[in-house]
């Protein structure tokens, strides 16, 4: 199996990526970051809103490992969205992560000055200074509201996806437009019983596999790009072990039944949740 799928700019973008949200010590993302690169991980996943962007460009930059070689995305937080703020927030990203350029910048939600941030994000991906843009968190109205009204498609929508909550609808838009998933929370984040998941525990058993690897490689073997988020090494090192084994079509359809359609984080259709996110 491929390590990496293509973008619709033509560019490969690993599977699978370190996630780093809640990794605040400094010290701690450092390493984490660092580890998960010596582990052989090529994508690291950032935000402006994580406060991390400096650790992560440390780690990056202590590593030695060939910016080429290297695909970071970071994600516009939308207190500055908008004509007048989104350029200034990517430079201040880029200037924290000490890169000169991004290999994938995200509209982090679907609030604020979408519309003003998106023409923004079209000229630095002309610029080449985001070499890929996309968005987060846009449900397939958003979505399909964006593609309406611009020029550029987004290369990638990052969803919570996990094998409780698999996005078909979305992931049928999206491969209409040729755009990718990348899926956070592969996890649940920790906030539903699935790595304890019976079935998930005796597929994995059987290929000498652990719950967490085939939940990641169930995503994975559909195209969804993954980014695990750990501070263990050896989680993190479990968490890439995943092109060694291959799910047969029988597991995926049992886990495919596993959908529950169901997100476990603050979903955007309830406004008291859209109301705690603009308040962060
Ligand atoms: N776009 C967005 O709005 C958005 C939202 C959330 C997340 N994200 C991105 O997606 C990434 C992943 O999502 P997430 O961090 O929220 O959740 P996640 O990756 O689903 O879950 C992380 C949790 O799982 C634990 N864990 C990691 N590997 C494990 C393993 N092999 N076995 C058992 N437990 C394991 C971690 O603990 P330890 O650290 O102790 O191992 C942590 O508590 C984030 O880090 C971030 O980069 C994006």
């Amino acid at each position: 199996m491929q390590h990496s799928l293509t973008l619709n700019t033509g560019a490969p973008m690993p599977l699978v990526g370190f996630g780093t949200y809640l990794i605040k010590d400094p010290e701690v993302c450092k390493s984490s970051v660092l580890t998960a690169l010596e582990a052989g991980y090529r994508l690291v996943d950032t935000a402006q809103f994580y406060g991390n962007e400096e650790a992560v460009g440390q780690a990056i930059n202590e590593s030695g490992i060939p910016r080429e070689e290297l695909f970071i995305t970071t994600k516009l937080w939308h207190t500055d969205a908008g004509d007048a703020k989104t350029r200034l927030a990517f430079e201040a990203s880029l200037k924290r992560l000490g890169l000169d350029y991004v290999d994938l910048y995200l509209i982090h939600h679907p609030f604020g000055d979408v519309y003003g941030a998106w023409r923004v994000m079209e000229q630095l991906y002309h610029e080449g200074l985001a070499r890929a843009i996309g968005l987060s968190n846009f449900y397939p109205d958003r979505l399909q509201d964006l593609l309406l009204h611009f020029d550029v498609v987004p290369a990638v929508d990052q969803l919570e996806t996990h094998i409780y909550h698999q996005r078909l609808d979305a992931r049928e838009l999206m491969a209409r437009h040729d755009i990718r998933l990348m899926a956070w929370g592969p996890f649940s984040q920790g906030k539903t019983d699935l790595l304890k998941n019976a079935a998930l525990g005796e597929i994995a058993a059987r290929y000498g596999k652990t719950p967490a690897q085939a939940a990641l490689r169930f995503l994975i073997q559909q195209g969804i790009a993954v980014i695990p988020k750990s501070v263990n090494e050896h989680r993190i090192r479990e968490n890439i072990g995943l092109f060694d084994f291959a799910l047969s079509d029988e597991d995926m359809t049992a886990l495919k039944a596993l959908d529950t359609k169901k997100s476990a984080g603050l979903t955007h259709d309830d406004p008291a949740n859209v109301r705690r996110i603009v308040a962060l």
